[in-house]
């Protein structure tokens, strides 16, 4: 039986999430944006929550952690790099660690890029991948403790997932992202079609996540540095990918 997952808002735009498998009763907290709208999906669901999965220290991310350990008793999984940074952590993960959760497997990924230690946590079984503020839908998370190439080599590891992997990530950027993305890609029309889309969810309140790997790769700007387009676009055809990719960043910077 796949993971169950419900996905929510909190604070101004953070999603919140709970992956709950079935099978065994675990559930997996991804980042604990605040306390208040965790335990409403906890009750909305009934899953009482086992593990909170931490994908970096950000403040936004880990707010809720000490509460929610005291509530529901659970153990906090953080990078082993941000340890020190991720209050109540109980148990670290590197890059290529791999553990249980009920008749899943969670395969960590190392990311840095937006934080040093970031990592991503890929539920294998049911090809789900937590990217926190690695990948967004049509976008990436700003590079705040590292270089253009360290996000792009990540990013790549996100890439090479199946294709047909959904993302979940940590916030509601996409229609701001659509906005930047067409201004580099604007013959796209993959990526316009999605961005009428995003605007119709967006202007009726509703989530424009998850994505999917498949959709990323059609339209997501720091996916596609080897598009020849989007190289034309930007005057750059003869750099190499992650050139393209540090541009494509440092517009969004900007933008
Ligand atoms: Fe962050």
């Amino acid at each position: 039986m796949a993971l169950e997952i419900e996905q929510f808002m909190c604070r101004s735009d953070n999603f919140g999430v709970l992956a709950h498998d079935p099978a065994s009763g675990e559930t997996a907290i991804i980042d604990a944006p605040e306390t208040a709208p965790i335990l409403e999906a906890v009750d909305r669901t009934g899953w009482t929550p086992t593990v909170l999965l931490v994908t970096h220290h950000h403040g936004d991310h880990v707010a809720g952690n000490l509460d929610l350990k005291k509530r529901f008793g659970l153990k906090i999984v953080g990078p082993r790099s941000e340890a020190d940074r991720i209050p109540g952590i109980d148990g670290t993960v590197g890059d290529g660690d791999r553990f249980a959760f009920g008749t899943d497997e969670v395969d960590v990924i190392s990311t840095p890029g937006h934080t040093a230690g970031h990592v991503c946590y890929h539920f294998t079984r049911s090809g789900v991948v937590f990217t926190g503020d690695t990948l967004f839908a049509l976008g990436c998370g700003r590079l705040f403790e590292c270089k253009p190439p360290d996000m792009f080599a990540s990013l790549k590891k996100l890439a090479a997932l199946p294709l047909e992997t959904v993302i979940y990530c940590g916030h509601e950027y996409t229609e701001a992202n659509a906005r930047f993305a067409l201004s580099v890609d604007p013959s796209n029309s993959a990526l316009k079609e999605r961005a009428a889309l995003i605007q119709s969810r967006r202007a009726a309140n509703q989530a424009t996540l998850p994505t999917t790997l498949i959709e990323e790769m059609a339209t997501n700007p720091f996916l596609r540095a080897h598009d020849p387009v989007i190289r034309r676009n930007l005057g750059m055809e003869t750099a190499s990918d992650e050139a393209v990719f540090a541009e494509i960043r440092k517009r969004k910077d900007i933008f």
